[in-house]
């Protein structure tokens, strides 16, 4: 078997990647390990930037984000029992779209079987031979037999846990990494939101966020210990607790349950990766970089990979010139440095650490305060928030 590009990981970043490459007639073969199944339904992240979803829209790959999205103009900072609302859109004239990434990666499967291009599910890439070489060979596995897919390039879209990053030299590859002493439980309830913005909560006993799917979805998450159990949490014990972290004065306010459809625990990390590039193969999103999932921006940067990636690709197809991927990795971590700072600022603002210092309680509620009172400070917020400009090459 035989492609331009081999594209490993049927996530945001490869999918997409697949569309980019597609639309500059490009050949791509995509190789996900997991079921079509099972990627359709992992619930993970659900807030679009405002250059995600004008890119999907120029690429036509927006209908039902169109309709069953849900764009916010704000979002809404909660501590000592009041909310104070920071309009993005009046401060960095963008706003965010609430719509879950398993939606956004059905339209996207969906969008790629209707160009009868090959994606092919239940296919684990087991390792990539000679990526240094001009013709770099992927094996892996489908229906019982082990197959070779040889490409120009590899691009490695298969997240954390993939092989493409295991592939480079630890002599070549630094990894830099900072561990966070909490986690977060995440929830998805059938119950109505119960504010029309998400509510970022600040609270002594930890992080609260409340945010949505569609109106009748809520999604929650709280800070927890890292190595909890999601069964230690049965239902009462999530509601009673999001119900104290997400309290205000306002006696009009209150949280509607519902029944819970899905809980999981998720881990808090940063990882930044570098080089992103080893000869012919390419990292992008979570095979490359990790972000705590407080700023909601893991998605959002892998859209900026394969965005830059694309457009590296198609110049080097059109005349040859390996100017652009070239710049790939230099490029990529200009972005990745910004948004790693951004979400680890907003993370170590929102949480509770174990046995917390009055100094750091003190600094968080400064920040907190200062945030909502300075134009400055907002428009900084804002803007990191909403997403900074989405530029291939930029
Ligand atoms: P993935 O989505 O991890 O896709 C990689 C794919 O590669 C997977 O389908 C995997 O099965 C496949 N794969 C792995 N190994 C192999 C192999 N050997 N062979 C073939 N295929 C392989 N981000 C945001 O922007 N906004 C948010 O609001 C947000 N909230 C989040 C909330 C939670 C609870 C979590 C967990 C994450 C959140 N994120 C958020 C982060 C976001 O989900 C990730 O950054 C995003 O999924 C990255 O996309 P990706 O395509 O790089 O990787
Ligand atoms: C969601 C996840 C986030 O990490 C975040 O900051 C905001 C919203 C979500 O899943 O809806």
């Amino acid at each position: 078997m035989r492609t331009q590009v081999a594209i490993i990981g049927a996530g945001p970043a490869g999918l997409l990647l697949s569309h980019l490459l597609a639309r500059a007639g490009i050949d791509s073969v995509v190789l996900e390990r997991s079921s079509r199944d099972h990627v359709e339904r992992r619930i993970r992240a659900g807030v679009l930037e405002h250059g995600t979803v004008a890119l999907l829209r120029r690429l036509g790959l927006a209908d039902r984000l169109d309709q069953e999205g849900m764009p916010h103009h704000g979002v809404e900072l909660l501590f000592d029992g009041q909310g104070h609302r920071l309009d993005l859109t009046a401060l960095a004239g963008r706003q965010i779209t609430i719509y879950g990434q398993h939606e956004l990666v059905k339209d996207l499967i969906r969008a790629r079987f209707d160009t009868g291009a090959p994606l092919l599910f239940e296919a684990p890439v087991q390792q990539v031979v000679d990526p240094t070489g001009d013709q770099p060979v992927v094996h892996f596995q489908h229906e019982g037999r082990t197959h070779e897919l040889r490409a120009d390039v590899v691009a490695g879209c298969d997240g954390f846990h993939g092989v493409s990053r295991a592939t480079i030299p630890s002599s070549i590859l630094s990894v830099h990494r900072h561990d966070y002493p909490y986690a977060w439980l995440g929830v998805l309830a059938q119950a109505p939101p119960s504010a029309e913005e998400l509510i970022y909560a600040y609270h002594q006993r930890g992080f609260a966020l409340h945010s949505m799917r569609n109106p009748e979805l809520t999604r929650l998450y709280l800070q927890v210990p890292p190595g909890t159990e999601s069964a230690d949490w049965p239902a009462e014990r999530v509601w009673a607790e999001l119900s104290t972290r997400l309290a205000r004065d306002d006696p009009g306010w209150s949280l509607t349950r519902g029944p819970i459809v899905e809980q999981s625990v998720v881990d808090l990390r940063s990882v930044v990766a570098e080089p992103m590039r080893y000869g012919r193969l390419f990292l992008a999103g979570d095979a490359a970089h990790i972000v705590p999932a407080t700023g909601a921006k893991g998605l959002n940067l892998a859209v900026a990979d394969v965005l830059n990636l694309a457009a590296g690709l198609t110049r080097w197809y059109a005349d040859g010139s390996e100017t652009l991927l070239d710049a790939y990795s230099a490029t990529c971590l200009e972005r990745v440095w910004r948004v790693q700072h951004f979400s680890w600022w907003m993370t170590s603002m929102l949480h509770r650490e174990p046995d917390q210092d009055p100094f750091t309680t003190g600094l968080q509620l400064s920040q907190l305060r200062y945030l909502t009172r300075s134009t400055a400070a907002a428009t900084s917020f804002a803007e990191n928030y909403a997403g900074l400009p989405l530029t291939s090459g930029g």
